[in-house]
C-alpha cells in the first residue's frame, strides 16, 4: 500500500501512539499531533525527522507523522503526476487526480482520526501564495490532533486542489522554494515544539521570539569576557526583577529596530509603551539611550 511504502521510504515514521485513538479523556492523555504528509518526495523528510528534537517527540509519542507518496495514486500506468498547464505557457502543473485520491483514501481511512470535538483534520497546501504562517498559526495547529499537509511541487498545483480539497493554503515566506516540502517541515517543527512535554524547558516556549508579538532580546553564557567583549553587568546582578525588566526592554528596543511592524499587534503594557516612546524620540533625535 503506498502509505506503506512511503513510511517504509523514510523508514522513521512511527504510528500513532493507541492513547492517540482511545477515548481518554483531553486532560489525562499527553498533548501529541498527527501529520499527513503528501508529497511527490517523501525522501526529502528522513534527516530533519530523524534529529533532535523532532526525532525525539516521535519517540516520546508526542508526535507521529505518516508520508504519503502522491506518486503512489496516480492511476494511469505511468504514474504520471504532472502535465503542461492549459492554456499554454512555460512548466508543468501537478495533476488533481493523484492529489485527490492520496487525501481522500488517507482522510477516509483509519488513522488517528478526528479531532477531540469531531472536526475533520486540515488539509493544508503549502504554496507561496497561501497565507504567511505565523507564530499565532503554529499556536492555532497546535491545538489540533491531526493535520494533514499537501506540498506543491512543479511551476503549480491545480487550481481545484485549492478550491475543493484544501482547507487552507500557508506560505512560510515571500520567496519561492522548488516544493512545499521544507515548507511543511517547517510547520511540522515550529507546531511540535509547542505541545507540552516537547520541549526539556516549559520556558522556552514561553519566551521565544514572536510570543507576544515581540522579537527576543540577547542572550550570554559563559564566558562573562569572551575577547574582551563582557556580559552586561545586569544578568550578573543576581536581582531577578532587575533582569525581567532588562530583557523585556531589550526585546521592545530589538523589535523596534528591527521589525518595527510587529509592535502594532503585540502585546504591550502601559510601561512598555513608555520605554518604546522614549526609543522613538532618541531614534528622532538620532541616538541609542
Ligand atoms: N512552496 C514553494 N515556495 C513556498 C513557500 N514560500 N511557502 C510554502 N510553500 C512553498
Amino acid at each position: 500500500m503506498a502509505e506503506g511504502v512511503a513510511e517504509n521510504t523514510a523508514g522513521l515514521m512511527s504510528k500513532s501512539p493507541a492513547s492517540d485513538t482511545g477515548r481518554m479523556p483531553f486532560a489525562s492523555r499527553p498533548a501529541s499531533i498527527h501529520f499527513d504528509v503528501f508529497t511527490l518526495f517523501p525522501e526529502m523528510f528522513g534527516g530533519p525527522l530523524q534529529a533532535s528534537m523532532l526525532k525525539r517527540a516521535q519517540e516520546t509519542g508526542h508526535l507521529s507523522v505518516a508520508l504519503h507518496d502522491i506518486r503512489e495514486y496516480a492511476t494511469d500506468k505511468h504514474h504520471v503526476t504532472d502535465e503542461p498547464p492549459y492554456g499554454g505557457g512555460g512548466g508543468m502543473v501537478m495533476k488533481a487526480e493523484p492529489v485527490f485520491g492520496a487525501v481522500e483514501a488517507v482522510l477516509s481511512g483509519s488513522g488517528p482520526g478526528q479531532d477531540d470535538e469531531g472536526m475533520e483534520p486540515p488539509v493544508i497546501l503549502l504554496t507561496p501564495q497561501g497565507r504567511l504562517f505565523t507564530q499565532e498559526i503554529a499556536r492555532g495547529l497546535a491545538g489540533r490532533r491531526r493535520i494533514a499537509l499537501v506540498c506543491g511541487r512543479y511551476e503549480g498545483v491545480d487550481e481545484r486542489v485549492r478550491q475543493h480539497l484544501a482547507t487552507d493554503e500557508l506560505s512560510i515566506g515571500d520567496y519561492v522554494l522548488t516544493g512545499g516540502e521544507l515548507a511543511a517541515l517547517v510547520v511540522i517543527d515550529a507546531v511540535t515544539r509547542l505541545l507540552p512535554g516537547v520541549l526539556g524547558d516549559p520556558t522556552a516556549v514561553v519566551e521565544d521570539s514572536h510570543v507576544d508579538g515581540l522579537l527576543e532580546g540577547p542572550h550570554y553564557t559563559r564566558p562573562r569576557s569572551f575577547r574582551g567583549w563582557e556580559v552586561p553587568e545586569i544578568l550578573l546582578s543576581g536581582d531577578h526583577e532587575a533582569v525581567a525588566c532588562w530583557r523585556r526592554e531589550e526585546a521592545l528596543r530589538r523589535t523596534f529596530e528591527r521589525r518595527p511592524g510587529l509592535l502594532g499587534q503585540a502585546r504591550l503594557t502601559p510601561r512598555d509603551r513608555e520605554f518604546l516612546l522614549r526609543l522613538l524620540e532618541d531614534a528622532r533625535r538620532g541616538r541609542r539611550p
